[in-house]
């Protein structure tokens, strides 16, 4: 059964999926991370040739969807939250049938073995119980091809534990792990790490990496 979680269900809310981009992607800081995040990501798409079609999953506000598009993919965008798709459908209206919606849930997904040739999952691990990061990896191997590029939030850099002093205060749950967790998880469910980046070494928490399917 799905089970509820606060990052599952805080973006169903309109004001905070109105307000997303702005509380993070503006300013100097925000951009960088804006514009650092797409340069990873197509890094780590290199090894799937343009014109394929990827799962971009969560899609959240469509920031990523619209590049993915940009950079010739045909793009499978889905979340479990409608108001932030809302956002996404918006931004990327222009790329007609090249993108689809669909509401999904990451844990349990409808779609066939070895549907995508990739999948994106970026900025949701850090938001899901460490309990149930197994059955997510487990979904991610069952419908992709051969690639998942996924982030992870890093407990050992600077920001994380910056992050967790505040957290004291705010109790807002983030599971971010460290790269031997990570690397066991991600083992446990049958891939293999190809590549890591770190968006700012030991200063960001957020990672990217490539993983193959074994
Ligand atoms: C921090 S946002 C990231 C969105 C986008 N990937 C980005 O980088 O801007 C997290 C997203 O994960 C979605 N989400 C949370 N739990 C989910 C689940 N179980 N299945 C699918 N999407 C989920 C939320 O609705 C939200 O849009």
């Amino acid at each position: 059964m799905a089970e509820k979680y606060e990052g599952k269900t805080r973006y169903q809310d309109k004001n905070i999926a109105d307000g997303y981009d702005d509380r993070r992607f503006v300013g100097s800081k925000g951009k960088w991370t804006h514009k650092r995040e797409k340069e990873c990501l197509e890094k780590m798409l290199e090894v799937v040739p343009k014109g394929e079609k990827i799962l971009e999953l969560p899609c959240g506000t469509g920031r990523l969807t619209e590049f993915l598009l940009q950079i010739g993919y045909k793009v499978t965008a889905a979340d479990i939250s409608d108001e932030m798709m809302e956002h996404a459908k918006n931004k990327t209206e222009s790329f007609g049938s090249n993108v689809t919606f669909e509401k999904a849930d990451i844990e349990k997904l409808k779609y066939k073995d070895n549907t995508f040739s990739a999948i994106a999952v970026i900025r949701l691990l850090h938001h899901i119980p460490t309990s149930l990061h197994s059955k997510v990896l487990g979904e991610l191997h069952r419908v992709t091809k051969k690639w998942v590029v996924i982030t992870y939030s890093n407990k050992c850099t600077f920001q994380n534990i910056r992050r967790n002093i505040v957290a004291m205060y705010t109790k807002e749950p983030r599971y971010s792990i460290s790269k031997k967790q990570f690397m066991d998880e991600v083992a446990q469910a049958g891939f293999r790490a190809v590549e890591y980046l770190p968006i700012l070494p030991f200063i960001s928490e957020e990672v990217f990496v490539l993983l193959e399917k074994e």
